[in-house]
């Protein structure tokens, strides 16, 4: 019998890609598989939580016993995220939201006009979803424990703690490279703010449930 880390809380997980449109048939995405977030949804239901899921555009099986809201763009996965915020006492956003959005989404497609002239795009910055929660209210007061994530190619330790302090979230979990986009394996590197702590390689799911253990000993900790 395992005791239940997390009954009685809400938790909210963003994940996968987000995919911005140009056009009705074309836009921006990355390589995010989601595979990361929905390990820690499923790992947050095991540990007796209830969950919300909010995912981008990915192909993966809903786990068991939580409930899913399916986005395409950032700005949908802000709404949806709002939304259920004022109810979470854990936000885990892994998802890889997408900086930057084309200013314009074309109502038809975008035809070659035949001038051999290519078209250009000019963006807007996205909304941060991550940096939107720990600003709020909820966050500030203790009520609303954030969790951001970062993936970064090269000096992941001083980047994910300039990280933690620039978006205002107790905890931060880097991906440990090579990239992970796809891959049933990871790596993460756990900061807050007493320091860094490695979860040595292993299937996202364990490291899900190791991370999951950890949130909850520090929400108990301070709530
Ligand atoms: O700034 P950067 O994209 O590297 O930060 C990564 C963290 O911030 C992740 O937790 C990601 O889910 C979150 N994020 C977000 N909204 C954005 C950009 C990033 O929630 N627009």
């Amino acid at each position: 019998f395992q005791p239940k880390l997390l009954t009685g809380q809400h938790v909210l997980v963003t994940a996968g890609p987000t995919y911005e449109a140009m056009d009705p048939v074309r836009g921006i995405t990355n390589l995010s598989s989601g595979k990361m977030g929905f390990a820690i949804a499923r790992a947050a239901r095991e540990a007796g939580a209830e969950v919300t899921l909010v995912a981008g555009p990915v192909c993966l099986p809903t786990p068991r016993g939580i409930t899913r809201v399916d986005v395409r763009s950032a700005s949908n996965m802000l709404e949806a995220v709002m939304d259920k915020a004022p109810v979470a006492d854990i936000f885990v956003a892994t998802a890889a939201v997408a900086d930057w959005r084309p200013a314009q989404e074309a109502e038809q497609k975008i035809k070659k006009d035949g001038s051999g002239q290519a078209p250009t795009l000019s963006f807007v910055e996205n909304p941060d979803i991550l940096a939107t929660l720990a600003q709020s209210p909820r966050a500030q007061s203790g009520e609303l424990f954030c969790v951001g994530f970062a993936a970064e190619s090269q000096d992941l330790v001083a980047n994910a703690q300039a990280k933690r302090l620039r978006k205002g979230v107790p905890l931060l979990v880097g991906n440990i490279g090579p990239a992970t986009f796809g891959q049933d394996d990871n790596t993460l590197l756990l900061v807050d703010e007493q320091g860094v702590r490695e979860l040595s390689r292993d299937t996202k799911l364990a490291l899900a449930r190791k991370l999951i253990a950890d949130i909850a000993h520090k929400t108990r900790a301070t709530g």
